[in-house]
């Protein structure tokens, strides 16, 4: 637990767990991830080896967290995937990362050699990453990682980014990923309107939300019921259909140029995906600001 009295995000660990359970397996090899493992720690490897040799473990809690983890990992190789090919198609020398979790892309993109990084997270969870990553002695690929805490919920994320030293004034790429359904629509909005206060013209913004469907909410709940307390803990705030966020996104001057469903994007890549509903309802859009 954290000074801030909340403590480090649990969805950060799976999304992780999913990427390391996938790595080098799928997207006929454009899916890799070999730094996701090392951030694990050891008791949190073992459901990630459980999937990669796709041994379900006894007993129906630990049988739930393996298909968690088995579903986060279908998820994350489109998500990942479609989000890095965004993120090489747009070389600026500022990337921000909203709400970074275990994102392990500034210490495995080479594209980002020229690229200062700021991991913008809650304090809770950047702090655990920072331990994580001294455990894991990994080096950054990209040329500065710049650590900058924000709870969404309640920090300026300008006054932040201004301590951290980003410069509104030169393009920058914005990531936010996984993040949006864990905000209400009031905080989506207001970091909105934070971050385009500090987008120059050349910068774009790379976001994964998701959108309504009632069989993906149901999934959810069901999976909290049977025990699962990663998700219980981090509860869905907003869920928005991309007509609406193409609007949000519109008013704050930031036009969308794609918007795809995570099922296309995984059919696209040949991969086989048995969490359909997940995988229709999780979207990744590009929005450019000109
Ligand atoms: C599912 S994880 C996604 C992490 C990472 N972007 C990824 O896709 O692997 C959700 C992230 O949102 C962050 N988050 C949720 N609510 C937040 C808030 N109020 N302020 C800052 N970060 C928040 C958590 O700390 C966590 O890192």
């Amino acid at each position: 637990m954290s000074e801030s009295g909340r403590a480090a995000s649990r969805t950060a660990v799976l999304v992780c767990q999913g990427r390391a359970a996938a790595d080098g397996r799928a997207a006929a090899r454009r899916f890799a991830d070999p730094v996701a493992v090392r951030l694990l720690r050891p008791e949190e490897r073992t459901v990630v080896e459980q999937v990669r040799a796709g041994t379900p473990p006894e007993g129906l809690r630990a049988r739930t967290g393996y298909e968690s983890v088995r579903a986060c990992a279908e998820i994350a190789v489109p998500r990942t995937v479609a989000i890095d090919e965004a993120l090489g198609a747009r070389p600026n020398g500022q990337l921000v990362v909203l709400g970074a979790g275990l994102d392990t892309r500034a210490w495995r993109l080479a594209e980002l050699a020229e690229t200062d990084v700021w991991e913008v997270d809650h304090p809770a969870s950047q702090q655990d990453k920072r331990a994580r990553l001294a455990a894991a002695d990994v080096r950054p690929a990209a040329r500065a990682v710049r650590f900058t805490p924000v709870d969404f919920a309640v920090d300026d994320l300008a006054t932040a980014l201004d301590a951290a030293g980003h410069d509104p004034a030169a393009p920058t790429t914005w990531l936010w990923e996984g993040v949006v359904p864990y905000l209400t629509r009031d905080q989506v909005r207001t970091t909105l309107a934070a971050l385009a206060a500090r987008t120059a013209p050349g910068s774009s913004l790379v976001l994964n939300y998701q959108s309504p469907s009632a069989k993906a909410s149901a999934g959810r709940l069901l999976t909290r019921l049977l025990g699962n307390s990663v998700t219980a803990g981090e509860p869905w705030r907003s869920l928005w259909t991309p007509e609406r966020m193409a609007a949000l996104l519109a008013e704050h001057g930031l036009h969308v140029t794609s918007d795809h469903d995570l099922l296309t994007l995984a059919r696209a890549l040949d991969t086989t995906a048995r969490s359909r509903s997940s995988l229709r309802t999780g979207r990744v859009a590009v929005a450019e600001h000109r």
